[in-house]
């Protein structure tokens, strides 16, 4: 193997930054501050407390009854997770992004039979293409895997209303990926069947990154358990049952994670789930209207997120300059646009505890260095 990457010296000299990515996204103090704590065990009474009221406070905020695992890894694992859980053969992915091309290719690498439905970037995922893609297959689909916020694009997709066609099929899971958007854009997981559906906790919810949350449906546990073969790590069963019997993890968990996830869940909490969704729509629409006031939206009309605007350079600025700029001038950073429509596209998150007020701190620092 050739090696090019060389080390460089973390010097631990580096100013702030205020992060307006599409994740990681800005911590609250004290939250950062929750995790320095003395190290305890993970099999000690206090560990108890800790999980147990992190995996409970999540199912209220959540406004759910199916269970909930949270677990130390990214968000990733729960690809590879819901996939070798749910699907024995067969995964139906609509594919409109870098996202869900990946999820769909997770599954291949899995070894499972994978028919994609293929949008053009930028367009969203429609319910009657899926239900199409369900009434012409013969064998059927363990799961339909779909992305809710396409990260890359800025697409919000219709879970809602894909999640009634797929509930008309009783032995076929849903599974969503809502990593860029759950805790800020608000969805009824139960009456729209959504039998696993998972985040990181580096963007809606606020936190540093390092946990994956997860809400499985009793179907969906019950789908693993007729399987031969499931995730060790993210297994349904193991996470669930061991929840049940000792209200820990089955293996060592990140212990300051989970001690910062229960200081931002106070404040999820306090907040709410839906005056959270009111303030990210908010803010999604304030950045909307300055993005078509300067420039254009790239996602298809109607289906914008609520989370990450990906704005369309009409007027070809040089985006890496500005980016650069922006974070040396004013210590903000934005993002490029994802892999092939970098430079032609640009991305602000507006996530977790931002504001208008905040973003909007942000749009005014681009309109002085992109002269607008
Ligand atoms: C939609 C979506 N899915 C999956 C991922 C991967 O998440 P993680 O980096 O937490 O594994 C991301 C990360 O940005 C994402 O936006």
């Amino acid at each position: 193997m050739i090696h090019v990457t060389e080390k460089r010296e973390y010097t631990g000299e580096y100013p702030d930054k205020t992060l307006y990515l599409p994740g990681p996204t800005e911590v609250r103090e004290e939250v950062i501050e929750a995790m320095a704590e003395p190290t305890f065990g993970h099999r000690m009474d206090r560990m108890t407390d800790l999980y147990t009221t992190v995996v409970e406070d999540t199912k209220e905020f959540l406004d759910t009854d199916n269970d909930v695992i949270v677990l130390t890894a990214s968000g990733t694992e729960f690809w590879e997770a819901t996939t070798l859980n749910l699907v024995e053969d067969r995964m139906l992915v609509p594919t409109s992004g870098a996202f869900s091309e990946r999820q769909a290719n997770v599954a291949e690498r899995l070894g499972k039979a994978v028919d994609r439905i293929e949008y053009e970037w930028g367009q969203a995922v429609k319910p009657e293409d899926v239900r199409e893609a369900l009434e012409a297959s013969d064998e059927g689909y363990d799961a339909v895997g779909m992305v809710m916020n396409e990260t890359s694009t800025g697409v919000r997709n219709p879970v809602e209303e894909i999640g009634d066609v797929v509930a008309e099929y009783p032995d076929t899971r849903f599974v969503v990926d809502a990593i860029s958007c759950l805790g800020g854009d608000y969805v009824d997981i139960e009456a729209h069947g959504i039998d696993a559906i998972f985040t990181s906790t580096q963007k809606a919810f606020a936190m540093p990154p390092g946990l994956a949350v997860c809400v499985v449906s009793d179907d969906a546990y019950q789908q693993e358990l007729e399987q031969d073969a499931a995730s060790w790590y993210g297994g349904f069963q193991r996470c669930l049952d061991y929840y049940d019997r000792k209200g820990q993890t089955h293996s060592t968990p990140a212990i300051p994670l989970m001690l910062a996830y229960r200081e931002q869940m106070k404040h999820m909490l306090d907040e709410g789930h839906e005056a959270r969704d009111a303030r990210h729509r908010e803010m999604a629409e304030y950045t909307r209207e300055w993005a078509r006031d300067h420039f254009g939206l790239f996602p298809e009309e109607g289906y914008e997120s609520r989370t990450v605007t990906c704005i369309e350079n009409t007027r070809g600025i040089d985006v890496a300059a500005t980016i650069e700029t922006v974070s040396e001038r004013y210590d903000m950073v934005f993002s490029d646009g994802y892999g092939p429509i970098g430079g032609e596209t640009f991305r602000i998150g507006h996530m977790g505890e931002h504001t208008v007020e905040s973003i909007r701190e942000l749009t005014d620092a681009i309109e002085d260095v992109a002269d607008l």
